[in-house]
């Protein structure tokens, strides 16, 4: 395993012992930063960042300083020719050609995976709209390996808006794959989207509960606990009991409670809920029983959900969290560029993750991705690219979008193999039922709408014809 040439565009493109080795190193750089001088020297970094940074890009970018390189940076798409209309894939060929590594944020959902397929240099996402953030992710396991001394067994509260903070996104997979238990506290409204909450549930090893309890503040000031995710090693009195389960849990305190701000360039019809009840984390509620021990972690920027009071207090780690930004993009940088080895060492530790690998659905059968701010929604990019799902479940059947991972959930069906090219054999059917299971991954035809499946010659298969009901029928 080497990470030279690698893409990060998920965390998950990175393997807990990867991670591992890129924290050795941030050590070992962090001890001597100023000894880094020359371990890049010669390359080039393209930094782009088409939507606001400070810490990200500035760390990234002093980071490739250190090292020796030198960066050529955009930080507005209206000074490039993405104003004029040009593909961000185009934009990707043309900057790999003239950068040795590129680093992107953008603010379409995948838009770093396009990069990274249509440029020739290794592509860091550095944040792509509400999607992922994974080098965020570094930096946050970073301050909890090096604050707990083990990433293994913590109990951590993501604390705000789960819905459209990417951080949180990336953070809860790597932690559920060490094995950590996620308590989700949510602002109303901004809670996990679903398909976070399914791939935590159904790609690692742990239980996801919901708890569909009272939803007010509670005495604390705490946001309602909307679900909780259990390491499989844990200890676990939930089991048939989940909401009393819940509260027991709670009484226990968090090793890290992770705020977020309210993510309001993202936000949609929930930004009436979001404005009121969301509480501030400061000094009166840190002074609570259960959280002596806690950490206050933040992504930043803070804007009012946390107290400029908790800045003094040796809890407080957001500042280290930044600070810790430079190391660990310092290390990652030389690694990807090949200009460190990667020592990875192979441990005995528990994976907390499943091998699951969904058929794709790649037919063009008018299915688009339902998120408008998904790289595939795009009239620049929509030129190109192919809508591209994961089916990753046939009961009900979900489609997942291959880029931004936004959730579709199809109603009508076909098989190829049953209408073998005879137009009068064409039929569609519900998506329900057995219909589907007999279906080859393979052959399967999807449609959103009946009118969608009629324009392609489709017709109502019987039962459709006869109730109009909802369920499939026998070919
Ligand atoms: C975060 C981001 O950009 O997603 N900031 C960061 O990179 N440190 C969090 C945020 O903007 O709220």
């Amino acid at each position: 395993m080497n990470l030279a040439g690698r893409d990060l565009v998920t965390i998950d493109d990175l393997s807990n012992e990867e991670i591992e080795s890129v924290f050795t190193l941030a050590d070992e750089m962090s001890d001597s930063i100023g000894g880094q001088f020359g371990v890049c020297q010669g390359k080039v970094m393209a930094s782009l960042f088409f939507e606001p940074s400070t810490r990200t890009r500035l760390s990234f970018e002093a980071a490739m300083n250190r090292l020796g390189g030198r960066v050529i940076s955009v930080v507005e798409m209206s000074n490039t020719s993405l104003a004029k209309g040009e593909s961000i894939a185009d934009m990707a060929r043309v900057v790999g050609s003239y950068a040795d590594i590129i680093v992107i944020r953008h603010l379409w959902e995948g838009a770093a995976r396009v990069v990274a397929d249509y440029s020739d240099v290794p592509v860091i996402n550095a944040g792509d709209g509400g999607h992922e953030h994974p080098t965020q992710t570094l930096c946050d396991l970073y301050t909890l390996k090096k604050e707990r001394k083990t990433l293994e067994g913590l109990k951590i509260a993501l604390w705000g808006d789960l819905k459209y903070g990417r951080t949180v996104h990336s953070l809860a997979y790597a932690l559920a794959r060490f094995g950590a238990t996620i308590h989700f506290r949510p602002s109303p409204g901004l809670e996990m989207p679903e398909h976070v909450t399914r791939k935590l549930a159904t790609e690692y090893t742990g239980r996801l509960e919901k708890y569909d309890g009272p939803r007010a503040l509670d005495e604390k000031g705490l946001f309602p606990l909307d679900a909780i995710y259990m390491t499989p090693s844990g200890p676990h009195q939930l089991a048939n009991i989940p909401a009393v389960g819940l509260e027991i849990e709670l009484e226990k305190g968090v090793d890290a409670l992770y705020v977020t701000r309210v993510q309001k360039e993202r936000l949609g019809p929930e930004s009436r809920l979001s404005k009121k009840g969301y509480p501030v984390v400061d000094r009166k509620l840190l002074r609570e029983k259960g959280f002596e021990e806690t950490m206050v972690m933040h992504p930043l920027p803070r804007v009012d959900e946390l107290a400029y009071e908790m800045d003094a207090d040796p809890r407080s780690m957001y500042f280290k969290q930044a600070a810790r930004g430079l190391p660990i993009r310092m290390a990652l940088v030389s690694l990807i560029l090949g200009a460190r080895e990667a020592h990875i060492l192979q441990t005995k530790k528990p994976i907390f993750a499943r091998k699951v690998s969904y058929p794709a659905y790649t037919r063009d059968t008018g299915i688009r991705c339902p998120n408008r701010v998904c790289v595939s929604s795009q009239e620049t990019e929509s030129r190109y690219i192919r809508p591209e799902f994961l089916i990753v479940s046939t009961d009900p059947l979900i489609l997942r979008c291959a880029y931004c991972e936004h959730e579709i959930r199809p109603r009508y069906i076909a098989s190829s193999k049953w209408h073998q090219g005879t137009a009068e054999n064409k039929r569609y059917y519900a998506a329900k039922g057995s219909m589907i299971s007999r279906i080859n991954p393979d052959n399967i035809i999807i449609f959103d709408s009946e009118s969608a499946a009629q324009e392609q010659g489709f017709k109502p298969g019987r039962r459709l014809v006869e109730t109009g009901a909802q369920e499939g029928e026998k070919p």
